[in-house]
């Protein structure tokens, strides 16, 4: 089952560049959170951070009672186990086939026999769309393939929470598709937390529960979905709406800068990705739900699919009935 990562007063700088102030939030147990933000606003600094492998300035990350940036070494090798992790450059061994450097963390963490092992293996190979290439070197590979290898990597030992950097960049639509839709399947079954970083606006919208935006050395929101994708914040309000208008420019150094304007109207709310049994997530609730609460009314078009089905309205229809335990 999936765990709460809360996030207190959380500072990083490299010298005299500071990358982030105070970051403060919770990454809600079970559920997919997504994490965007214009290039060099510190996403992979701050996952490096929660897995302890960069010290904060200040702050806390609590994962159950262990506070990580207080963890000694040896705990922190402990704490490691319960997170699978996808770096941004897939960080695969150059020299190890994709086999050996799946299998690296059942052989480092665990004591499974070897035929254990390769069972895992071949799973996860096949779960990424990778079954076949065991044999090869990353350097032999595509990017957008090695990033599927170091996706199976982080699942090997079936961790509580996922974090991924960037799993979607170098990877075709469908690729892309495809992965999203591995993410919503993995989580219904598993109920791993997930704390995914992409610049995929399209991703974003349909993929998580809760999005969050880091812009000038904050997170300037994090929540629902719902609640993030009808926001008036300008800078949120142009990035999930991929907008030109709005405080963020071409340039970071100028970003806030720039005239913001009129903030324009936010686009329909997509109906959120289902898992692939068409039951609903864990923790799904009904779409509009968090808006109706808030008094906030839809932007017209919302929560309307690909055939045109109403999810707000048909919820309890389109909703695949729950197979009997
Ligand atoms: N080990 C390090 N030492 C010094 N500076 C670093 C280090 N790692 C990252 N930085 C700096 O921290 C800032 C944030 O980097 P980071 O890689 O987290 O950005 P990002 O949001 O992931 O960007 P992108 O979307 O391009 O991947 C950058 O200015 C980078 O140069
Ligand atoms: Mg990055």
């Amino acid at each position: 089952m999936g765990v709460e990562i809360r996030v207190e007063g959380l500072r990083k700088s490299f010298g005299r560049q500071v990358i982030w102030e105070d970051v403060s939030f919770s990454v809600p147990a079970g559920e997919i959170s997504a994490l965007l933000g214009p290039s060099g606003t510190g996403k992979s600094v701050f996952l490096k951070t929660l897995v302890g492998l960069l010290r904060p300035d200040r702050g806390h990350i609590y994962v159950e009672g262990d506070d990580v940036p207080r963890l000694e070494e040896h705990e922190l090798y402990e704490m490691r186990r319960r997170f699978g992790v996808l770096f941004q450059d897939g960080a695969l061994f150059g020299s190890m086939d994709l086999f050996d450097n799946i299998a690296f963390p059942l052989r480092e963490h665990t004591r499974k026999r070897e035929s254990e092992i390769r069972r895992i293996v071949l799973e996860k190979l096949d779960m990424v769309g990778l079954s076949g290439a065991e044999g090869k070197l990353p350097g032999e590979i595509s990017g957008g393939m090695r990033k599927r290898a170091g996706l199976a990597r982080a699942l090997v030992l079936d961790p509580e929470i996922i974090l991924a950097d960037e799993p979607d960049s170098g990877l075709d639509p469908v690729r892309t598709a495809y992965l999203n839709q591995l993410f919503v399947d993995l989580n219904a079954r598993l109920g791993a937390t997930f704390l995914i970083v992409t610049h995929d606006v399209g991703t974003a919208r349909v993929l998580p529960d809760n999005l969050g935006l880091l812009f000038r050395r904050d997170l300037v929101l994090f929540g629902p979905r719902e609640m993030v994708l009808t926001s008036g914040h300008p800078a949120v309000r142009q990035f999930f709406n991929a907008r030109r208008e709005g405080p963020i420019g071409m340039a970071e150094e100028k970003d806030g800068v720039r005239a913001e304007g009129e903030v324009p109207p936010p686009l329909p709310i997509p109906p959120q990705l289902m898992p692939s049994d068409g039951r609903p997530r864990r923790t799904m609730r009904r779409p509009g739900a968090w808006l109706r609460e808030h008094g906030v009314r839809p932007p017209p078009g919302s929560f309307i699919d690909d055939q045109g089905r109403d999810w707000m309205a048909d919820w309890d229809l389109l909703k695949a009935p729950r197979a009997p335990a």
